[in-house]
């Protein structure tokens, strides 16, 4: 199958290429996907499980991407719940090659159906972003109604779908970013927008909690406008402050079938937006990866045409 592997962390997505590598074999619990459309994290070339397995092993050439919508089409022993030829999307096992790949096999555990109205694509950049929304804003913030927010890079892939959600939980949603991003990260309804380049975060005043994204000074700045009891939730690895009468917590994105379901229903309904910006197909996934100008979106490696 055609596949775009790694090999060389150095050389970060520059060191990219296609590739002719073996189908997967579905293992326990597994299914083999056929990989529609694939969704990357740049960053994701800078964790270890890109690299080597769970025991160290290195495991290069490997296969990015982590996030897939496609169609089941072989089981492994002991697999329930999902079926050859349903519609999937969902996310990969960091340690496991990913979905950069005409096939990819995942525990059906971190699958959820995709409804047949429901492009592969959209699918595709639904759950990393999604899922870190959800869980940052429902399990580890515990966003309640009229409570206000910090939504850094609230035009960015998480951001958006941080603002979205927490608008429709009652929140009052400051979104961050750069100065272009302002009328974005409106649309996708934040109530006021701070441009972090030219304005003053601290002008927003104490919040509940913050989402943060971006980290540095950015983040100390931002856990100290946590009011008593609010909470400074970030994607971005350990809190490097944390508020002064509130929590930290940072936490790595995992998947859950039944957060994947409410995501997709809100994308059906209307009530959420996935930001789609580039569509390539894998024999352009390597251009894609490496863009020559900002590229506001998420890009999307559209496997199967
Ligand atoms: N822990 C987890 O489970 C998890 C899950 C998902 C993502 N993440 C991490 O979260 C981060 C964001 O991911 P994403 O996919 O949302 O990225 P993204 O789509 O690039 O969005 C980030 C947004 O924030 C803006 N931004 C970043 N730094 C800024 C700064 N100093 N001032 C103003 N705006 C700034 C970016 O603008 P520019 O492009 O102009 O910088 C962009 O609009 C990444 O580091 C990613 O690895 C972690």
């Amino acid at each position: 199958m055609k596949a775009i592997v790694v090999t060389d962390q150095a050389a970060g997505t520059a060191g990219m290429t296609l590739a002719e590598r073996p189908e997967p074999q579905p293992s326990i619990n597994d299914v083999v996907v056929q990989v529609h459309a694939s969704g990357f994290v740049n960053t994701e070339l800078g964790w270890p499980s890109t690299w080597t397995d769970r025991l160290g092993r290195d495991r290069t050439p490997s296969i990015p991407g982590h996030e897939l919508a496609g169609v089941v089409t072989a089981l492994g022993y002991g697999t329930t719940g999902l079926s050859v030829g349903q519609r999937v999307f969902g996310l990969t096992d960091w340690s496991r090659d990913g979905t950069l790949a005409d096939y990819a096999a995942v525990e059906a555990r971190n699958l959820a159906p995709l409804p047949g109205d429901v492009d592969f694509t959209v699918g595709a950049s639904l759950p990393i972003s999604g899922l870190t929304a959800w869980q940052g804003l429902v399990v580890h913030g515990r966003l309640r109604a009229g409570q206000s927010l910090i939504a850094h890079g609230a035009a960015g892939a998480v951001g958006s779908m941080v603002t979205q959600l927490a608008r429709e939980f009652g929140a009052w949603v400051i979104g961050t970013g750069r100065a272009a991003d302002r009328q974005a990260a409106l649309a996708f309804g934040a109530n006021d927008f701070v441009d972090l380049d030219n304005e003053a975060l601290e002008d927003v005043g104490p919040v509940d909690l913050v989402f943060d994204l971006i980290g540095g000074e950015i983040g100390k700045r931002s856990a100290r406008l946590v009011r008593p009891g609010g909470t400074l939730v970030s994607i971005i690895g350990p809190v490097e402050e944390r508020p002064a009468d509130g929590l930290a917590i940072d936490f790595v994105v995992e998947s859950d079938r039944a957060q994947l379901g409410e995501i997709v229903q809100r994308v059906r309904d209307g009530r959420l937006r996935t930001h789609i910006g580039t569509i390539a197909s894998l024999d352009e996934a390597v251009a894609a990866f490496n863009p020559t100008e900002r590229r506001p979106g998420k890009t999307i490696i559209r496997v199967r045409p």
